[in-house]
């Protein structure tokens, strides 16, 4: 395996799953000293915390030190101990890695006078392992103030940009290799091939795929819950789905699948889902709670308040199930990793707290959480899905948030609003389906906003609807897709016909960041 020790950038997930993507296991943590005074500053990050001992019985192949907001100079600032780059293994350090790596190794790093941040094109020189295959002018992607000056001993620059003599930087015979830039980042674009050849120079196998992931949590599945009953959280999306089914794999009957209707899914989504799963071998219960969830939210407007309540409201809905089914002793959740470090459970700012992880209420009923797909990406969750042998309608489906359409309805949500939501949703879902659109993510929302219209020959004062389509490959950035607009034309006028209550229909062309994919 091939160790990620993470200094709290954005993006440091995806290094992980670039690494995977070359068939060798990873796993992102973050490091401590051990010692509790000097730790106070080191947020867990994404994995577990560990310390160097934890570190030497992993024996990685490997290790990468990731970016991250810090600045080695200041008092504070996270610094991994010296001994890591003496452990024999190899050492890639990315960005703030590579300048912890520079600095901690008793070169000099100091802020630049001129910050990089996009696209950059570096001129490598020399022959390097790490560049084995590269055109020696290649764009990569740049987000630093800091710069390497000075460089350790035995250390030589192996690339440079206009503004950063020190793009890249080694020590070839200790096998520690610096990147000022992204190679994690698709704007890389030889970024894969750079991963690929640390990984080689690691000497890694490259034997960690899909079907032994698959095959490999379900038998720790069923060594960690034994005879014990476990209770499924089951939305019918692709992440719970295949958390479902690798339950039943690992403990049969012992499951219960558990499927709430909060009354805020999509038009006719209960039904297909109880068919979907009325085939497996599992407990499935589905619960009509459409009622409940409406009446906790009457009069609720913030949307952060809205994701807490039907986050808590959820819970409280198994534990009910839970204590009628009697001796449970393990919620399952198919919580993935962009739900983990989006909740701020990291050291990235917090975004918006997603019910599954954020939201969990303090006090539960339950032993033991168990969430089989914590390490998983979305492809990497439908690949799993694929290997189970779930159905293609279920494993392809688009996203679908957890609080569903309490977070696509901006403002107070009632079932006025709900049924136009869906309605207007199932006409752009038509649509899409109709012409063959391939998008990421797509559905109607609600916005708050009442505009004067006219219909025949009468004013209107209705609710306005917006569209959002976006293209993604991992969710955590964002492009608005742009649909063809006589598509958009008729799902327009579609909506604006055949929904009571819609006069006006909106198209959001933002990109995300700024946005985000959901509205709220
Ligand atoms: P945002 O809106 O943060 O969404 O750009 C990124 C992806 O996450 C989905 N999403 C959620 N999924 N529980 C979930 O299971 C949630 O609370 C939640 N909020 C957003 C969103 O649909 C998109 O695919």
């Amino acid at each position: 395996m091939i160790l990620v020790l993470d200094f709290g950038g954005q993006y440091n997930q995806l290094i992980a799953r670039r690494v995977r993507e070359n068939h060798v296991y990873c796993e992102v943590h973050t490091l401590t000293t051990g010692d509790a005074a000097a730790d106070k500053n080191v947020k867990s990050g994404l994995g577990t915390a560990i310390n160097l001992a934890a570190v030497k019985n992993l024996k990685p192949d490997g290790i990468i030190l990731t970016g991250g907001p810090q600045s080695v100079y200041e008092e504070n600032s996270s610094l991994p101990p010296a001994e890591i780059f003496s452990l024999g293994v190899p050492v890639l350090g990315i960005c703030y890695g590579a300048q912890a790596m520079v600095h901690v190794l008793g070169g000099s790093v100091k802020k630049s006078e001129v910050s990089e941040y996009g696209k950059t094109e570096i001129k490598i020189g020399g022959a390097s392992k790490l560049f084995a295959g590269v055109e020696k002018n290649t764009v990569v992607w740049m987000s630093h103030t800091d710069r390497i000056c000075e460089l350790p001993a035995n250390f030589s620059a192996t690339a440079d940009s206009e503004n950063c003599p020190v793009a890249a930087a080694e020590n070839p015979a200790r096998n520690l290799y610096a990147v000022q830039f992204h190679p994690e980042v698709l704007h890389t674009v030889e970024g894969k091939k750079i991963l690929s050849n640390f990984v080689d120079i690691c000497g890694s196998a490259r034997d960690w795929t899909m079907d032994t992931f698959v095959s490999d949590t379900i038998s720790e599945l069923k060594n960690k819950i034994g005879g014990g009953k476990v209770l499924c959280a089951l939305s019918g999306g692709v992440d719970s789905s295949v958390a479902a089914v690798m339950l039943s794999k690992a403990v049969g009957k012992n499951l219960t699948c558990v499927f709430v209707d909060h009354g805020l899914l999509r038009k006719n989504e209960a039904a297909e889902v109880e068919a979907a799963f009325a085939n497996y071998d599992l407990n499935f219960i589905k619960i009509d709670a459409g009622a409940r969830f409406l009446a906790k939210l009457s009069g609720v407007t913030e949307p952060e308040r809205k994701r807490k309540i039907i986050g808590e409201e959820f819970i409280r809905v198994f534990e009910e199930v839970a204590k009628q089914i009697g001796a449970v002793d393990f919620l399952a959740q198919g919580t993935i990793y962009p739900d983990v470090i989006e909740s701020g459970l990291g050291k990235s700012a917090v975004i918006k707290s997603h019910h599954n992880v954020g939201g969990l209420p303090s006090v539960i009923d339950f032993k033991e959480i168990v969430e089989p797909l914590r390490l998983l990406f979305k492809d990497e969750v439908r690949q799993a899905g694929r290997e189970l042998g779930l159905p293609e309608n279920i494993v392809s489906r688009q996203p679908f948030p957890g609080p569903g359409l309490g977070i696509r309805i901006i403002g107070e949500v009632t079932a006025e609003k709900v049924q136009i939501v869906q309605d207007a949703d199932a006409i752009f879902r038509a649509e899409v389906a109709r012409n063959k659109i391939e998008l990421s993510q797509y559905f109607a929302a609600l916005t708050n906003m009442r505009s004067v219209g006219v219909m025949g020959d009468g004013r209107t004062y209705d609710y306005a609807v917006v569209l959002r389509a976006v293209l993604t490959s991992d969710f955590m950035t964002a492009e608005a897709a742009q649909i063809d607009w006589n598509v958009l034309n008729t799902v327009a006028n579609r909506i604006v016909n055949e929904v009571k209550g819609v006069n006006r229909v909106l198209y959001d062309c933002t990109s995300k960041p700024p946005a985000t994919i959901e509205l709220e």
